[in-house]
């Protein structure tokens, strides 16, 4: 073990937009000499990777995590177990090293279990979180949409939840963000047609990204299969 530890950077760098990543984050990215990025265990592929590859100093080391998608408990805990084993043998090695991931390390992040998990085996490990542009502030951009003004509120939900609770859940705020419609798409548009008022949906699809979709009226792609890295926002629209 290497006299000093070094850190985790857990890095936002984004939801896909190149040129959307922090300068901090950038930094940190062309000083680190190992670079940890999460994919499925079922493909290689790592969106996060890309938009920073063209970042990376020659020589960087990358290091792949597997996340499965899996209900299973023992087999998630074990994964993640494994992946801080991988981080941990870096640090103890006195190397800094950075997590990528799509969007804000913080929200809807497989960056959270890791968190989770080193602060469960090794409560010392030293770690600094950056923020990234999240992907529905960046789809309210591409709209030129404000999310919230004055005294209004903000809901972001998660679309793989049982889309009949959206309307329970949309009477909380004046703008709900979804995230995740792409498994429930028509299910979601159903449950939004059920609320009260009038209220405008907004769908985004590949934000920022090539075969971006951007859609004004999110019930006309219904019966359309979404890609993943798609959202809805639905806003009031008391005005109209
Ligand atoms: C695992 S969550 C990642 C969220 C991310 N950490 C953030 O802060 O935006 C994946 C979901 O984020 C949304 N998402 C991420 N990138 C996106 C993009 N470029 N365009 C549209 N939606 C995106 C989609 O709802 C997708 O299903």
């Amino acid at each position: 073990m290497a006299d000093k530890q070094g850190t985790l950077y857990g890095l936002g760098v984004g939801p896909g937009d190149p040129e959307l990543i922090t300068l901090k984050a950038l930094k940190i990215l062309q000083a680190v000499p190992v670079v940890f990025a999460a994919g499925s265990t079922k493909n290689d592929y790592s969106l996060a990777l890309n938009v920073v590859e063209r970042h990376l100093p020659p020589g960087t080391e990358i290091q792949k995590l597997g996340f499965p998608m899996s209900d299973d408990q023992a087999v998630l805990q074990a994964a993640w177990r494994d992946n801080a084993r991988q981080v941990l043998a870096v640090l103890a090695s006195g190397r800094d090293a950075a997590f990528v991931t799509i969007g804000d390390p913080l929200t809807y992040s497989t960056y959270a279990y890791l968190l989770r998990t080193l602060k469960e085996m090794a409560p010392q490990t030293l770690v600094q979180t950056v923020p990234g542009v999240t992907a529905y502030h960046a789809a309210a951009a591409r709209l030129n949409l404000p999310l919230v003004e004055s005294k209004q509120s903000l809901l972001v939900v998660s679309g793989v939840s049982d889309p009949a609770e959206i309307p329970r859940l949309a009477a909380c705020g004046d703008t709900v963000v979804i995230m995740k419609t792409y498994r429930n798409f028509d299910r979601i548009l159903d449950a939004l047609e059920e609320l009260p008022g009038r209220r405008r949906t907004y769908s985004v699809s590949q934000c920022g990204l090539p075969g971006e979709r951007i859609q004004e009226d999110a019930s006309s792609l219904r019966g359309q299969k979404m890609p993943y890295l798609s959202l809805v926002i639905v806003k009031d629209s008391p005005e109209d």
